[in-house]
């Protein structure tokens, strides 16, 4: 079934009501920054591509005051305990683990030479977690963009996002690409953001029409593999580009693939051609988006979810049996494309379909899926929304 977003403004007053209960204080800096959706281009991010997600209308938000000391006192809703952080030291990775994505920002405006000052802050989400919806990156962007109030001073948007990308790197100890944190901090109601990953440049396309929508399904698992999966994908296509003998992926063409097939080797050389795949569907379907050319990306979204199940090998049964349900719904029941979304091996599935179908085509979903495996899924729209922002 169709599960309503929680209202960004409901979300606020929680996480106001959370410190006031928690910590005993009256917030007077909010931030919030939301997940993200992909809706293709996926694992090319580290390669030089083009990626092209949207920030969902599901958000971290992070409401605090300073303390006039130079400690932090943090504390969430997934948590009862209020952690407390040494601001006179530089942050390094410590326990508990959730507190890592905020110390490792903290840690980038520290090398920026700034000097926080104590604060009181509760954390409240309505981003799900382990879902491929990158809460990660939202809780970076949420923590750089409230550091932003706190200081009074406003970074760049894409140093912003580089610096919380090093947080991920450096805290969570995830080699990702720059695709989340882009996407939750350059969202923007109504438009998908295109990031070409080559120049690190992102730019705005429309996703006006109100006929479509995009469905987000959360197949609830999160498969162990992942953590190694993710680092091991990037590395092989590093190596294949090696063996290729260009500097990018960008140079590289589907005849190169081929004629160096062999010297790839198992699994590589199908790693190599799903990397030149996707940048050329991801470019397609930028180019149809241009034309108001919805249907043209069904097409693109199946090939791209074969490509990530077949070569990369990054879904996992209950993504390709949402995509099958999707897939068996078709263009008739309202789908115009299914695939899976973010790094893989669990999380959700990015399901465009006609907006006055998605109430029913959700109901399927969830019917389907759970008589298959048992699981209930998680059902969501997202229309585009606004990337990491203070509020009030
Ligand atoms: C994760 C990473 C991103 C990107 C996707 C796959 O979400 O954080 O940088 O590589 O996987 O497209």
């Amino acid at each position: 079934m169709l599960q309503p977003n929680p209202n960004l403004s409901d979300l606020v007053n929680d996480t106001a009501a959370g410190l006031a209960d928690r910590l005993q204080v009256k917030a007077n800096i909010t931030a919030a920054a939301p997940g993200r959706v992909n809706l293709i281009g996926e694992h090319i991010d580290y390669c030089d591509g083009f990626v092209m997600p949207f920030a969902i209308d599901r958000y971290i938000v992070i409401a605090g005051r300073a303390n006039g000391t130079r400690q932090a006192r943090i504390s969430s809703a997934i948590s009862e305990e209020i952690v407390t952080l040494d601001l006179t030291q530089l942050q390094e990775v410590s326990e508990p683990k959730w507190t890592n994505y905020l110390r490792g920002v903290i840690r980038g405006f520290q090398d920026r030479g700034h000097q926080i000052p104590g604060f009181d802050a509760y954390i409240l989400s309505s981003v799900p977690g382990g879902a491929g919806l990158s809460s990660s990156a939202a809780l970076e962007c949420a923590t750089a963009t409230f550091l932003e109030g706190l200081l009074d001073t406003v970074l760049d948007t894409k140093e912003k996002a580089l610096l919380c990308q090093k947080a991920e790197h450096d805290f969570a100890h995830v080699p990702c690409g720059i695709m989340d944190q882009f996407a939750s901090a350059f969202g923007k109601p109504n438009r998908l953001v295109l990031i070409d990953c080559q120049t690190g440049e992102p730019e705005l396309v429309p996703f006006e029409n109100p006929d479509f929508t995009v469905l987000i399904s959360n197949t609830m698992v999160h498969h162990e593999l992942s953590d190694g999966g993710y680092a091991i994908r990037r590395k092989h296509t590093e190596d294949g580009l090696a063996i290729i003998g260009k500097s990018s992926w960008r140079d590289v063409s589907t005849e190169d693939v081929e004629s160096h097939w062999n010297s790839l080797g198992e699994p590589i050389n199908r790693r190599a051609c799903h990397v030149v795949g996707e940048i050329s569907r991801t470019i397609s379907a930028a180019a149809a988006l241009a034309q108001n050319d919805f249907e043209a990306l069904g097409p693109l979204m199946a090939a791209s979810h074969d490509s990530l199940r077949n070569d990369f090998e990054v879904s996992c049964k209950e993504l390709d049996i949402l995509v099958e349900i999707a897939r068996a719904i078709g263009r008739d029941g309202g789908v115009i494309g299914a695939r899976m979304t973010g790094g893989g091996f669990g999380g959700s599935t990015v399901t465009l379909c006609e907006s006055n179908k998605a109430a029913e085509i959700a109901a399927i979903l969830s019917t389907e899926y759970q008589r298959a495996t048992g699981i209930t899924p998680q059902i969501f729209a997202s229309r585009p929304s606004q990337g990491a922002h203070l509020v009030g």
